[in-house]
């Protein structure tokens, strides 16, 4: 009897254990890339001068979510640089890797 009650709270706990980890692992690589670009020197807890947490910025760009013409045109506001003055890493990205970027941000941004 307790065998089998046993039996299926491991299953439940391995199965929650595989989705928990398919989700973290994607972002993880994304996370990963911020890291590569540099993003967390400025953009990391506590932020360098005037820059938001990338906290603050998933939260401003929740409402984006789903709507793909909105990151790509978000990413390539931010590495066309003009409106937000000079940053070598936000200029410095790929299409690809600001599109990745922004998104990544619009769905929510976990902390490193
Ligand atoms: C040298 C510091 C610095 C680095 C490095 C940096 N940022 Fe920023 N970022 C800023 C500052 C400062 C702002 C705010 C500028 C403003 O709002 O005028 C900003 C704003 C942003 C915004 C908001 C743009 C908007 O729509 O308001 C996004 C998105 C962003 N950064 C993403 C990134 C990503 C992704 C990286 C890594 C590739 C990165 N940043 C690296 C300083 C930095």
């Amino acid at each position: 009897m307790n065998t089998r009650r046993d039996r299926w709270g491991t299953w439940r706990a391995l199965g929650a254990a595989v989705v928990v980890a398919c989700t973290a692992t994607a972002a993880h690589a994304d996370a990963q890339l911020a890291a590569d670009k540099g993003c967390y020197n400025c953009h990391g807890t506590p932020p360098k001068k005037n820059a938001p947490t990338f906290a603050q910025l998933a939260a401003d760009y929740a409402k984006y979510r789903g709507d793909d013409g909105a990151v790509r045109q978000l990413a390539d506001k931010l590495r066309s640089g003009s409106i937000f003055g000079h940053i070598d890493a936000h200029e410095r990205l790929s299409a690809t890797d600001a599109e990745r970027l922004v998104r990544w941000i619009v769905d929510g941004a976990p902390p490193s």
